[in-house]
């Protein structure tokens, strides 16, 4: 089964099965064939955040059950079940355009729910973890279900529990979100504000969003890209100190834990790398933080491409970058 077109870098893979379930219980009859077969296991989302391999052996199950509902709660909040196979950016568009706040900064983000808790997707100040309300998921060595509350999924930046103890051992087949019809628009990430009213609609804010993505982020559909390649990095004040002194215009957010989280973005520019081309991959014109596959390359080439961006960083700032898109091969 060719996975080719199933991933936005548009990595050249085939996966030796390949099943997409319509249902929790279709779900559980692949996990459990691939358990009594021995079948090594890719779960596969959006395909958004993934470095595929050229062969995938085993099983790629993508799950497909797609539908999401709501439940009313308590003082104008109301809870959202999204099934893993829904796509995010449709879900966040629906609930704008019915008035409902919560997830309106996480528009034009892509990718299938079932794949945002992993990284805690984020954006504009916002990260799911804001409206997260559960997590129900499968385990792959039994088949057993759960349901993970917030805490215990472990949400950080670009991090969750799912990256951690649980990685490359559940599926996760459902995400509850709990989003309010009361206004609560957050206009502080950069020139957000700006660009809508004072009293915008959710549906203004999400707009502002897709129109600000667009302006610096390739459209994958044109331009192979996997969002940003790396995570921010987070580093000691001393070293965020001294670097300020010497570049006092580079961006920093101090954060609780007393670390300084950098912009990598900004790091790899200064580095004189934005718009850097060689071979199939590129650092992407308007994003340094962005690495773009113009076609006819592979993973192994991409990894080396990214290390030379990082080894640059590290040799001019002394800082280290961190890759962000998981490796097929990795678990999960
Ligand atoms: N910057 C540069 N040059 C660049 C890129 C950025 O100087 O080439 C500077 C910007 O001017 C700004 C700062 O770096 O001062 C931060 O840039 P930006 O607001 O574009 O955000 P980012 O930190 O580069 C993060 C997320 C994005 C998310 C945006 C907006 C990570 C790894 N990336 O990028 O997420 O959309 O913030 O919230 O945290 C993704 O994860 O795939 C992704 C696109």
């Amino acid at each position: 089964h060719d996975l080719s077109q199933a991933n936005t870098l548009g990595l050249p893979c085939v996966a030796e099965r390949f099943i997409a379930p319509g249902s929790v219980a279709q779900l559980g009859e692949a996990l459990a064939e691939a358990r009594a077969h021995d079948w090594p296991l890719t779960l596969l989302g959006g395909g958004s955040n993934l470095i595929l391999p050229a062969r995938l052996p085993g099983l790629v199950i993508q799950p497909a059950m797609a539908d999401w509902w709501q439940e009313e709660g308590e003082e104008g909040a109301v809870l959202v079940h999204a099934e893993a196979g829904v796509n995010w950016h449709e879900l966040v568009m629906a609930l704008a355009a019915a008035g409902l706040w919560g997830t309106e900064n996480l528009a034009l983000i892509p990718g299938h729910c079932g794949a945002a808790p992993i990284q805690n997707i984020g954006a504009y100040g916002v990260e799911l973890s804001d409206v997260i309300e559960a997590v129900h998921l499968i385990h792959l060595d039994d088949g057993r279900e759960a349901v993970l509350s917030p805490s215990e999924c472990a949400f950080g930046y670009r991090d969750s529990v799912f990256k951690g103890a649980l990685a490359g051992r559940v599926v996760i087949t459902r995400l509850v979100l709990r989003v309010s019809r009361l206004a609560q628009p957050r206009l502080g990430y950069g020139d957000l504000a700006s660009r809508t009213g004072a009293s915008p609609t959710a549906l203004e804010v999400a707009e502002a969003v897709c129109a600000i993505r667009r302006e610096k982020l390739p459209d994958p559909a044109l331009l192979g890209n996997a969002g940003s390649f790396f995570k921010n990095p987070l580093v000691a004040v001393e070293l965020a100190e001294r670097l300020l002194a010497e570049f006092p215009e580079m961006p920093h957010f101090p954060q609780p834990d007393g670390r300084v989280k950098l912009a990598a973005g900004w790091l790899i520019d200064r580095c004189g790398l934005k718009g850097w081309r060689e071979g199939h991959f590129g650092v992407h014109e308007r994003q340094a933080l962005v690495l773009v596959h113009f076609g006819g390359g592979s993973a192994e080439e991409l990894l080396e491409f990214a290390g030379r961006v990082a080894d640059s960083v590290r040799e001019r700032f002394g800082v280290l970058l961190e890759r962000e898109p998981r490796l097929a091969s990795e678990s999960p």
